[in-house]
């Protein structure tokens, strides 16, 4: 996403100023869900002119995932990993399933692993200078209670969780598609991070009706 793009502008620019190499490949893996502590945020809906059950597996599951990612024009290179499925105490959207281990096979709710890329360009035309993003993650889905769980960390050191609900709405015929990011940045980048979540948080969900044209 493009607020993770900007975070990791600005990191790349605050190093390049201090004029020191710095290995910015901080996973956070090994602390989450433990040291996650969100410090900005973005809540959004659309309403989706088609119905719940076509909309459910193309947003809801690892169906329609690679191509919802991949509205963000700057994400690329999107890869379906494992497929497995977790056990939560309690409701999925109260959860953090990303470093859980696996449910034996038959439990729990379906998770999809991926990984993408995102590459911002610095200076048109001189991929030199582009900041490159390795993100990891899963999507979770509860398809009895129409709400998906989307986490992901980054190389950069931005960890992301977002909740998704579906609602169907005009009888049945549209379906309102809400959703709820917390994410956790470096404190430096914090005030863009918050302000470029927001922005393209909204782009991305604006594009979902292209997924059913
Ligand atoms: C989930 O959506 C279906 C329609 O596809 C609906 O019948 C069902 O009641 C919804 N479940 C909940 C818990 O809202
Ligand atoms: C969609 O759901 C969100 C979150 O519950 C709500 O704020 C919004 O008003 C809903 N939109 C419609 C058109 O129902």
């Amino acid at each position: 996403m493009k607020f993770l793009a900007a975070s990791a502008l600005l990191s790349s620019l605050i190093l390049s100023a201090n004029c020191r190499v710095v290995d910015l490949s901080v996973r956070q893996d090994d602390s989450y869900p433990a040291n996650f502590k969100p410090n900005f945020d973005s809540v959004f809906s659309v309403v989706i002119q088609k119905p719940l059950s076509t909309v459910f597996p193309i947003l809801g599951t690892n169906q329609g995932l690679g191509a919802h990612i991949l509205l963000e024009s700057i994400a690329s290179d999107f890869q379906e990993r494992a497929a497995d499925s977790v056990n939560v105490n309690g409701n999925l959207e109260d959860a953090f399933v990303r470093t859980a281990a696996a449910a034996p096979a038959g439990q729990g709710f379906p998770r999809q692993h991926f990984s993408y890329i995102e590459t911002i360009k610095i200076i048109p035309g001189l991929s030199l200078l582009d900041v490159v993003v390795h993100l990891d993650g899963t999507y979770t889905w509860d398809e009895a209670r129409n709400i998906t769980l989307y986490e992901t960390s980054s190389d950069k050191s931005v960890v992301v969780r977002k909740i998704r609900r579906f609602e169907e709405i005009n009888g049945g015929t549209a379906t309102n598609v809400s959703e709820v990011i917390n994410g956790q940045c470096p404190f430096l980048e914090q005030p863009i991070t918050q302000s470029q979540a927001r922005t393209a948080h909204q782009a991305q969900m604006n594009l979902y009706h292209t997924l059913f044209e």
